[in-house]
């Protein structure tokens, strides 16, 4: 990882480029220097040729200067993100994985729309399409690849053509810029989107409990340590995010189905239709087919219909008052769902910290409920970071970048349905 230090000696003054190198054990013998105690080591002993990769502008200073541990730094480690797992094309930078430089997002929404949902082949060729274009511009944006020191890309999981397309750009620009390269998991990139805040009450102690809900997730992750997580939770069958796109088609509102009901919601009588809460013998698992099936039967049962009447014909024959009544009905019982096991998770665990993620925390009926309920303050991410970005991409990658070697460029494979640890 290169990073940038102000560094000033005999009157003048340098900006000097320096390797950081991990340590092993801190250790301060002669000519042995630990910068910022943790993660930095530079030989340059007196007289000691010995030296570890002795940037350039310390070479004429080294004998008389020994101040290197008092240098400021002052410019932080950016990383450019590249997300193409689903149907967003998106490429981010982001210094010292949590200040926003720039930020490039496409999104296929309005080419699905017409299907009713994500086709797969359809997202990976629009990725194809554009991809250069939103690297481009995120890159541009953040003052060129100069000021670029590493790529993190999702390789994990997702649709196989989407991830193709973005980790085949993000091995190619790391051999051709020679950068370093960090492949990341698009569940914990979806946790790290908690860290895109300056502010001063931005999640930051462990152990910390996130509840993940998004298109292709629903989980409890308890962070022990960056890098460190355990799955405590997980859905059984179908995603949260899954439900609210599947149920929005059936009562015919339009996709990305969370929004729209949302918005329906808004308007409706969540006491209207009585809908079931699937009980487990797991605390801390979930389970939507079965409301979403409880959905289809009250539309049929509400229409006059029988349980073999189409659910494709069901659209046209509610009224709106009741289209509102069922998006606001299953709301309720997705949200307090999420809410009553994020709640029984956060009384056994006690965390340090709470956070929620994935396209699903952008509800605004599911913020207010875990404000209400839970008896700490939970961060959520700002609504742009709660889809699918290329900032929390980056962000997830700075953090990999202190602990982890970057990854072989010429290596790196698509893992589709990879489980996070
Ligand atoms: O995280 P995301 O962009 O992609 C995946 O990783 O899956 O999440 C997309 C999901 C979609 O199912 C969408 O309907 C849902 O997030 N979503 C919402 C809201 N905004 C997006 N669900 C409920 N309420 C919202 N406001
Ligand atoms: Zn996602």
């Amino acid at each position: 990882m290169r990073e940038v230090w102000s560094h000033k000696c005999s009157g003048s003054s340098h900006q000097i480029e320096c390797s950081v190198f991990k340590v092993q054990a801190a250790t301060r013998s002669a000519g042995i220097f630990v910068i910022k105690n943790k993660y930095a080591v530079y030989r340059i002993g007196r007289g000691n040729t010995q030296q570890v990769e002795l940037p350039p502008a310390l070479v004429p200073c080294y004998h008389t200067c020994f101040i290197l541990s008092r240098c400021a730094r002052v410019g932080g480690v950016k990383v450019l993100g590249i997300e193409t797992s689903c149907d967003e094309t998106a490429a981010a930078v982001v210094e010292n994985g949590t200040r926003l430089i720039s930020n490039v997002v496409n999104s296929q929404i309005d080419i699905h729309a017409r299907y009713g949902g994500v086709v797969p082949e359809v997202a990976a060729r629009s990725h194809i399409e554009v991809v250069n274009a939103v690297i481009d511009e995120a890159v541009v944006q953040a003052g060129g690849w100069s000021a670029i020191d590493a790529i993190a890309v999702t390789y994990a999981p997702g649709l196989i053509g989407s991830l193709l397309v973005g980790t085949l750009a993000a091995r190619t620009l790391a051999i051709t810029k020679n950068k370093p390269l960090y492949p990341v998991h698009h569940i914990e990139s979806h946790i790290y989107a908690n860290w895109l805040s300056d502010e001063e009450d931005a999640p930051r102690s462990f152990p910390i409990l996130a509840l993940v809900v998004s298109g292709g997730h629903t989980q409890l992750i308890l962070l022990h340590d960056h890098g460190d997580f355990e799955t405590i939770g997980t859905t059984r069958d179908d995603a949260v995010g899954e439900v609210f796109d599947k149920v929005a088609k059936i009562i015919g509102l339009p996709y990305p189905g969370g929004p729209s009901i949302s918005q329906a919601a808004l308007k409706g009588d969540q006491n209207r239709y009585k809908l079931p809460k699937a009980k487990l013998d797991t605390p801390y698992d979930f389970s939507f087919s079965g409301l979403k099936t409880a959905v289809l039967r009250a539309v049929q049962a509400e229409v006059g219909k029988r349980f073999t009447f189409p659910s494709a014909g069901l659209p046209e024959l509610l009224n709106g008052a009741q289209r509102a009544d069922f998006a606001a009905s299953f709301e309720k019982t997705a949200v307090d769902t999420l809410v009553d096991k994020l709640l029984k998770a956060q009384e056994a665990y006690q965390p340090k910290t709470v956070v929620v993620a994935g396209g699903v925390s952008a509800n605004r009926y599911l913020r207010q409920q875990v404000k209400e309920r839970l008896p700490i303050l939970a961060h959520f991410p700002a609504p742009e970071f709660c889809t699918d970005n290329g900032a929390m991409v980056a962000s997830a990658g700075y953090f990999h970048a202190q602990r982890l070697e970057p990854t072989n460029p010429y290596d790196l494979e698509v893992t589709p349905s990879l489980k996070i640890r």
